[in-house]
């Protein structure tokens, strides 16, 4: 499912992805429509969150990043790349992500910002073109809130990450309270359209759906943004 030249300092990084763009004819309605909003959104999305990764957002990528260990890497949901930088020095990543264009804005980061050898790939967390265990750790921030089919996302990730190996996720989420559950659903149809997000996902029993196995959970705001901490299980679905 890679494609593109290869090039430079880092053998593994993917230069050109316009031919990745085929891949759209293989998607399912739900699919395209993610990928069509996070096309468009794109161009602003850096900017549009500029505040709150000033304000909170870096400070939680950094907490996350800290629990990542040694060994082969892969992102889901890449975006524009802003963990890159974050990345620890030397680590391989494999970084997908639905949309060509926030992967032309992460190709940008991996040539300002990164020192490991990293492989950028338009690929459908669902359905992930990577054998089982192929991965020693995987990341995800702020990303099951648009995939379609979070539980079979988090399946995929689960299968592709070596037995034991970790998984961790920041991701917002429903709170539990019954009022502010209430509210967030009436703002999601709004919010997804505006920033591709669903506010409403109950992401903790997502994880658990899918079979992994929660070894930690940290709240970083309340019970609405929290660092997951799981590792691989059978996933039944
Ligand atoms: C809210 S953005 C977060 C981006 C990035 N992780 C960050 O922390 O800034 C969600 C990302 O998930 C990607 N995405 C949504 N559905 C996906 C899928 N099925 N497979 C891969 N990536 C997907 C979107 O294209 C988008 O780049």
């Amino acid at each position: 499912m890679s494609a593109g030249r290869r090039t430079g300092a880092f053998p593994n990084v993917v230069r050109d992805v316009s031919k990745l763009n085929d891949m759209k004819n293989y998607m399912p309605s739900l699919n395209r429509k993610t990928r069509q909003r996070f096309d468009r959104i794109a161009p602003i999305f850096d900017l549009m969150e500029w505040p709150m990764e000033r304000l909170f957002m870096g400070a939680w990528r950094k907490r996350a990043l800290s629990e990542l260990g040694n060994g082969r890497l892969l992102e889901v949901g890449v975006g524009t790349g802003k963990n890159m930088p974050l990345y620890p020095p030397g680590t391989t990543v494999s970084a997908v992500d639905i949309s060509r264009k926030m992967l032309l804005r992460a190709r940008r980061r991996v040539d300002r910002h990164h020192h490991g050898e990293i492989q950028l790939m338009m690929a459908d967390v669902q359905a992930l073109p990577f054998a089982s265990g192929t991965f020693d750790q995987a990341l995800a921030t702020f990303t099951f809130c648009s995939v379609p089919d979070p539980v079979q996302g988090l399946c995929e990730v689960g299968r592709v990450v070596r037995p034991g190996g970790v998984i961790v996720m920041l991701e917002h989420m429903q709170p539990q309270s019954l009022w502010l559950g209430k509210l967030f659903d009436f703002l999601n149809p709004l919010v997804i359209r505006i920033l591709g997000d669903n506010i409403n996902r109950k992401t903790l029993e997502n994880v658990q759906s899918a079979g992994l196995r929660i070894r930690r959970v940290i709240d970083v705001k309340g019970d609405i943004v929290r660092i997951i901490i799981a590792t691989a299980g059978a996933c039944e679905k």
